[in-house]
């Protein structure tokens, strides 16, 4: 994998593989925007990530169904993005991939994303859809609900393929049906697979500075692909280790 930094101790680094095992994978734990600046140019093929979203998406009013219908407010537990963050990690994505660059976020900050990307050399090709047919009604009643999450597709300078063909960048996937994993906003596998088939090829390097979970890493496994990640948080990245590592296991046992 092309990179400077050593692999921290959480991380399940795994060095080079010879041609016919699963895939590789490495995690690290620790600041996304500190590991970044380590790496080379141009060494990660695809970017597929689900960073924090604004302030007002991590709010206390936050709604949550509870058994029985109750409902609670429950905050975002890891802290909103700012501005600062954006622009340093839009520009390491533009100045890191070889090829796509797909970042999950609200409509409302689709065109900071892009503008971002843009700042950092990316080209903006479209603005993708995840629609989410379980998802959150509005339980105050007081407006429409959301039901859909945005995903700005950027491109390095050059010509731009997928293996979509044709076809719309609107994506209809169930939110929930994934054993759960404790991380609030995890992402379903099936939603990520699907983004790995359509924007990776087989054996390329998918990276996610924000890792989460690790639906990404487990995704781009399963799809055989490689994938190198950033969690800043250690239970998450615990969290995300255990999946990758399961993933990867299946994956041989199947080969
Ligand atoms: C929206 S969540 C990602 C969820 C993930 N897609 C999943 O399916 O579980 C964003 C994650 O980024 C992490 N994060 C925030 N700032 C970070 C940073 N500077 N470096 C690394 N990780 C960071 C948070 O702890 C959080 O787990």
């Amino acid at each position: 994998m092309a990179k400077k930094s050593k692999p921290s101790a959480a991380g399940g680094a795994v060095a080079a593989a010879p041609p016919t095992a699963p895939p590789a994978w490495e995690l690290h734990t620790g600041d996304c925007l500190a590991g970044m600046a380590t790496l080379p140019d141009r060494s990660v093929d695809v970017v597929i990530t689900d960073p924090p979203y604004e302030a007002e998406a991590h709010t206390a009013q936050r709604l949550v169904a509870r058994a029985g219908g109750r409902l609670e407010c429950e905050p975002i537990a890891f802290p909103p993005i700012t501005e600062e963050q954006r622009t340093e990690s839009a520009r390491h994505m533009a100045r890191l991939a070889r090829r796509w660059i797909l970042v999950f976020c609200q409509v409302e900050a689709a065109m900071k994303w892009r503008a971002a990307l843009e700042a950092g050399g990316a080209v903006y090709k479209r603005t993708c859809q995840w629609i989410k047919p379980d998802g959150k009604p509005q339980y105050s009643g007081d407006r429409p609900g959301i039901g859909y999450e945005s995903i700005v597709a950027c491109h390095v300078p050059g010509r731009s393929t997928w293996n979509g063909g044709g076809s719309h960048g609107v994506f209809i996937v169930n939110k929930s049906g994934d054993p759960r994993t404790g991380h609030q906003t995890q992402k379903p596998l099936a939603l990520m697979e699907l983004l790995v088939r359509l924007f990776s090829d087989h054996d390329e390097l998918v990276f996610d500075p924000f890792v989460g979970s690790g639906s990404t890493g487990v995704a781009a496994i399963r799809q055989g692909r490689r994938f190198l990640g950033w969690e800043m948080n250690t239970d998450y990245a615990a969290i995300a280790q255990r999946r990758l590592l399961v993933a990867r296991e299946q994956l041989e046992l199947s080969v």
